[in-house]
Parts: C-alpha cells; structure tokens; sequence
C-alpha cells in the first residue's frame, strides 16, 4: 500500500511530509452532505454560513482513536465513529471550536467539503472547482493544499496539490475578479486533499498548525515524545489524579506536563491560536466565551502528585520551562536522579516510564541493561504500583523480564509501539 503526501509551495514543487492524515474513516468512503457530491448529488448545498451540522475528522495517532473517540462523548458531541487513524464526528461551530481546544489526543480536525470519485486531473478539477470557495476565502486571503494519497489512480500528490490550489483560485478568481495567494508556512485557509481509492475528500483544516503544538514546549529535547501520545499515554493508564503519578526518565516533561494538564483540567490548546480563527464565519464571541469557560475550570494540581526524574540535568531545564509554559509553575516536581536512585514515595501509584529505545551502533549492551534496570527497580522499589513502559523495541522490551498484564498498541508516527502495563505486588 502506497501513501503520499504533499504540501503545496509557492513557485516551486518540493516535497514535505507532514503529519499522518485520514486513512478509513473519512477518508473519502462516505459521503457527507457538506458541498456538493457527484456521489449523491445535493442539488441545493446549503451556503457555508448556514451550515451547522459540519462533517468533521480529528486526525489521531494510531491507537487512540478509541480515546478520541470519549474525548468527544465527554465534550457532549455524540456518535462519534472511531476508524484507523482518526475519529469521524457531526458538530456545529460550537462543536468544532470545543474539540480543537480540548481534544488532548487529535492532531487536526478536518472539516468536509465535498466527497467524490476522482480518477483523473479532469474529475479531480471539477470536483473542486464546484465547491462555493468564494464563501470560504476571499482574494485578500491566502491558502495552502496538504495532500495525501492512497491506492489511486493519480500517483503524484504534488500534481494533485497543484491541480486543487489551480480550482479553487480560478473559482474564487470567477466569483471576485481577483484570485487569493498560496503561502504554505502561515495561510489563512489551509485545505485538505485526500484521495483513497480513487475517491476524493476535500476539507478545510480547523486546527492549522498540528494540535500536537501546544503552544508550550520552547525547545525540543533529543527524542521528545509527542504531546498527542503522550496524552494518549495517560488517558490508556486511567490516572484520574487520585494517586500520585512519575515518570522516572521524564526528559523534556511530556508525560508528567500531558497528566498535569488533565487533572488542573488546562484546555491542551489554550496557548495557541487556530487555523478556524482566520476562516470568514469565525465566531468571536462564542470563542471568547468558550475560553473563559475553560479558564474558570482550571484547578491547581495537588503539591506531590506528579513527579519528574532524569538523569540529564539540562533535559530537567526543559522540562521545568515547558511546564512553566504550560501554565504549571511550580506544580510538577522535577528531580534529577539516575534511575538507580529511584524509590517513589508512597505505596501506591502509577509510574510511566517511556526508555530511550532506538539504536544506535554500540548502544545495544547499554539499552539491554537499561531495560533490565527497569524491571528490576519497578519490581523492588514499585510495590503496590501499577508500571507502565512505553517503547517502540519490542526485543529491548523483554530485558524487562515481568510480565505485563496488558499491551496497548500505539503509533509514534510511523514507529509501531507498546505500552506495557505491570501490575507490582
Ligand atoms: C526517550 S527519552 C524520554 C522522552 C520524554 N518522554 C520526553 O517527552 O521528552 C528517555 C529519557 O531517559 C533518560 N534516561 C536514560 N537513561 C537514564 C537513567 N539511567 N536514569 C534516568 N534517566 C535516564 C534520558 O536522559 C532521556 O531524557
């Protein structure tokens, strides 16, 4: 199975991957009754400003669709269908503006256009050029095409992307007389091309820049694990900030920021801004009130209940900063301690531990014995906790030696991963 993607560029055609896009659900085998359809024809597609009920796709790293899938029943948006790789949820602007601020595990939301079969450069151009764009984007604006492509029969999703950018500004330059411009680093109105079977889903992207982005980590460590994930991370263990939680090899904070985050109930996109922020109908009134809901819920996190351990000092730093930039100063205890010197406190707890996993020449013997440690110290120091290892190396994952109650299989990007779960008695 192929898959490529592409992001439009001015001038140019290069090549940038991006983050994972729709695979099953929404990706392109349903047919939504948003824009017009040569699948199911609507011969009077609402005008974008009237629609309230959107089709809506929140991108999610593999594994934790089913988690995305609660966020959104908890946010009071019901039905929503969980497939490989995202979730698939009805919601009106209300709805959508929720799900980017507190959706702690989806990497964007896509909002659907228009769905239709596309076997060639023709079909893809009228597929397009049919949607209203002039309702969406004005020639002041400026846009970007991501695309991403799958068993179809069009191959070259630069070509795709092209071909998109060329319907949509040749529609509004219809419409206005003028046509808006690309700008790929910071567009107003980024859309979605995805194409799966030789059928086509064209979206807007609601988030903009990838929720994963914060809005809090400044600096990046060697191998930061990824926001999205590492929410996913502790939503899988069910810490509901009843019992302490530490995460003895925390680097850049992520996990112990991530849980942080849920029990002071911070909205994970409260720092940043959104990619819906820029599009026409935007409503800021309603996203006002919607942050000044969220930012009267916020709770301190309770003093000792989310600890940090490293033995790198300046991975310590970072993890302090970002929790400080996370709105947590001073909420989440960082030490710094050679997993040798760890003993939590207390006899009952969750430990999360995500180890360096990958490889490099002569750093096998180190890693074994890394791993080794692990199940050691988690077996005499942890009793009455309940462990959790999370990596991307299944053979370094046997050096462990427990057995583990449960295995969750979680992608980080392309890397398969287990999170191992160990009851210690
Ligand atoms: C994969 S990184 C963890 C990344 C972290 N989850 C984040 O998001 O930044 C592994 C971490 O384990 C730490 N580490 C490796 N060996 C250690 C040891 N023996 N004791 C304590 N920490 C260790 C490294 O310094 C590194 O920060």
């Amino acid at each position: 199975m192929s898959e490529k993607k592409h992001i439009l560029r001015p001038g140019r055609r290069p090549v940038q991957p991006e983050s994972p896009l729709p695979g099953g659900v929404g990706g392109g085998v349903e047919c939504h009754e948003i824009g017009i359809s040569p699948l199911h024809p609507s011969p009077t597609p609402l005008p974008w400003m009237e629609r309230e009920d959107l089709s809506c796709f929140a991108a999610v790293p593999r594994g934790a669709e089913d988690i995305a899938a609660h966020e959104l029943k908890m946010l009071g948006i019901a039905g929503a269908i969980a497939g490989k790789g995202g979730v698939a949820f009805v919601a009106d602007r209300s709805g959508l503006y929720r799900a980017n601020l507190w959706l702690r595990t989806a990497s964007r939301l896509l909002v659907q256009l228009a769905v239709f079969p596309c076997s060639n450069p023709d079909e893809l151009y009228a597929g397009v050029h049919v949607i209203a764009w002039q309702d969406l984007i004005t020639p002041a604006m400026t846009l970007a095409v991501d695309c991403s492509l799958r068993d179809s029969a069009l191959t070259h999703s630069g070509f795709v992307a092209l071909k998109t950018k060329d319907a949509v500004v040749d529609r509004i330059r219809e419409a206005c007389g003028s046509r808006p411009s690309v700008d790929t680093s910071s567009p107003d109105v980024r859309i979605n091309v995805h194409l799966h079977k030789n059928v086509c889903t064209v979206s807007l992207d609601s988030s903009g820049e990838p929720l994963d982005r914060r809005g809090y980590r400044l600096e990046r460590n060697e191998a930061p694990l990824r926001e999205t994930l590492a929410a996913a991370v502790v939503a899988l263990t069910g810490w509901d900030g009843s019992v302490p939680l530490v995460d003895p090899m925390c680097g850049s904070g992520t996990i112990p920021v991530e849980a942080a985050l849920q029990v002071a109930r911070i909205p994970p996109g409260l720092k940043r801004s959104f990619g819906f922020q820029h599009w026409l109908d935007f409503d800021s009134s309603l996203w006002d009130r919607l942050v000044r809901e969220a930012e009267d819920g916020i709770q301190r996190v309770p003093l000792g209940l989310i600890t940090g351990y490293d033995k790198d000092s300046r991975a310590l730093a970072l993890a302090a900063r970002n929790s400080a930039g996370a709105g947590l100063e001073g909420q989440i205890h960082y030490f710094h301690a050679d997993l040798m010197e760890f003993k939590p406190e207390g006899n009952k707890g969750v430990v999360i531990i995500n180890p360096p996993y990958g490889i490099r020449m002569g750093e096998e013997d180190d890693l074994r014995e890394l791993y080794c440690q692990i199940g050691d110290i988690m077996k005499k120091r942890c009793k009455g906790w309940t462990g959790y290892v999370l990596t991307g190396n299944l053979e370094l994952a046997k050096y462990i030696g427990l057995k583990a109650s449960r295995r969750f299989v979680l992608f980080n990007g392309p890397i398969e991963c287990r999170l191992l779960k160990y009851e210690l008695y």
